[in-house]
């Protein structure tokens, strides 16, 4: 069987070309609620039938989800790549993919007769259950490691109400405080290893063969505590196993240099990395990653700071696309992958990427121009530019 190490080609391992594999369903399917005057339905409506969710298990909707699958313009041209897709997570309702799981969570945690939650966090899992326990009426507390969460992020937590406590020692330490706690207290835990959190982030698998019509070759994402990879992995194989595609993605993880643990084979005990969204040392769904990378034939590998900004950058100037730095990561590894010629240029190849960029600018500012400070008129500006 070929591997990632060993590709064999896209016709060899389909017997279809790419055209007749993804051609014609790009960006047509996007889950409208028709009494919802034609709002994007969430997750659990768009899903239900394939999650927990039973009668007595109360709504929880920000319409996340249906996220687009936007096909590259220009990054795949440069590569030589047939076909490139980002699929772009950023644009959920608090600006991540964790809004998936979390909605399903809540919901599970609600019906459960929880009234706090908790999570430890890197930033994006706190404000997204902060938003729906202020949607739903309950209390949010999340623990994230001192000073190392994007100030965005924890502003979004705040905003949404969260008890928010920042305690030293890194993302590790905070879950396992959390751990303890929720093992202790009433609280519901609502971190990635809750396998309800799973459940709903396994849908943007389901939305991508929706959108294609088949599963890519590659599915590639960044891997922190592994929860996205076990979800999505998780997702392609029950809707292949649903007849819904007639094969499985490789799957393909980013991690960072200084934050590698799944690639190196031993927890990090200083993760350090620009993307603090995956600075996780010891991930939670370690075997949940190394599954899907050895079932799949895929490969989870590490990529430098620099990569990961330099790939930030070239996908916001040359596709309109600006994600966070942690999202980055699987594009700086397919730009690898592609010019040594380990993924095949007639690949079909999907990038998440799992948040927006407005939630941690900061890394890739100090990389770009500074704006023009000027003093004068039109007529100066104009000289200036070179118009
Ligand atoms: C933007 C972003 N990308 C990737 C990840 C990593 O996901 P996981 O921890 O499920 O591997 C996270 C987790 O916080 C994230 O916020």
């Amino acid at each position: 069987m070929p591997s990632i190490s060993n590709p064999g080609t896209f016709a060899e391992r389909t017997q279809k070309s790419p055209r007749e594999v993804g051609g014609g369903f790009v960006g047509g399917l996007r889950a409208r609620d028709p009494f919802n005057g034609g709002g994007l339905m969430g997750v659990i409506a768009r899903y239900r039938e394939h999650l927990p969710i039973g009668p007595n298990t109360p709504e929880v909707d920000l319409h996340e989800g249906s996220t687009p699958l936007v096909e590259s313009r220009n990054i795949a041209r440069a590569l030589g790549l047939k076909q490139l897709f980002f699929k772009y997570e950023g644009v959920n309702p608090t600006g991540s993919f964790k809004d998936r799981g979390m909605v399903v969570a809540v919901a599970k945690a609600l019906e459960a007769g929880h009234r706090v939650l908790m999570c430890a966090s890197t930033g994006n899992t706190s404000a997204s259950m902060a938003a729906y326990a202020a949607r739903t009426g309950v209390r949010a507390i999340v623990v994230v490691p001192s000073g190392e969460i994007a100030l965005n992020k924890l502003s979004q937590a705040l905003m949404y109400g969260a008890k928010v406590v920042a305690i030293k020692g890194g993302f590790d330490k905070a879950l396992e405080t959390v751990r303890e706690l929720c093992h202790r207290y009433p609280v519901a835990l609502m971190n990635s290893i809750n396998p309800h959190r799973i459940e709903g982030q396994k849908t943007a698998a389901y939305e991508v063969i929706d959108t294609l019509g088949e599963a890519p070759d590659y599915l590639l994402l960044p891997v922190g505590n592994a929860g996205n990879i076990t979800a999505y992995w998780k997702g392609f194989r029950e809707y292949h196993a649903a007849g819904r595609s007639t094969r499985l993605p490789r799957m393909v993880g980013a991690q960072a240099d200084g934050a590698a643990p799944i690639v190196t084979g031993q927890p990090v005990a200083n993760p350090r990395t620009v993307a603090s969204a995956i600075r996780i040392g010891n991930p939670a769904s370690w075997e949940g990653a190394t599954s899907a990378r050895d079932e799949s034939g895929g490969a989870i590998e590490a990529v430098t700071d620099t990569e990961i900004i330099s790939a930030q950058i070239r996908l916001a100037g040359s596709e309109g696309l600006f994600c966070e730095p942690a999202s980055a990561a699987p594009l700086a590894l397919l730009f690898r992958l592609v010019q040594s010629g380990r993924i095949e240029k007639e690949a079909t190849a999907v990038v998440v990427l799992t948040g927006s960029g407005l939630k941690d600018p900061d890394a890739a500012l100090k990389n770009v121009e500074p704006p023009i400070e000027l003093e004068g008129d039109a007529r100066t500006l104009a000289k200036v530019l070179k118009l």
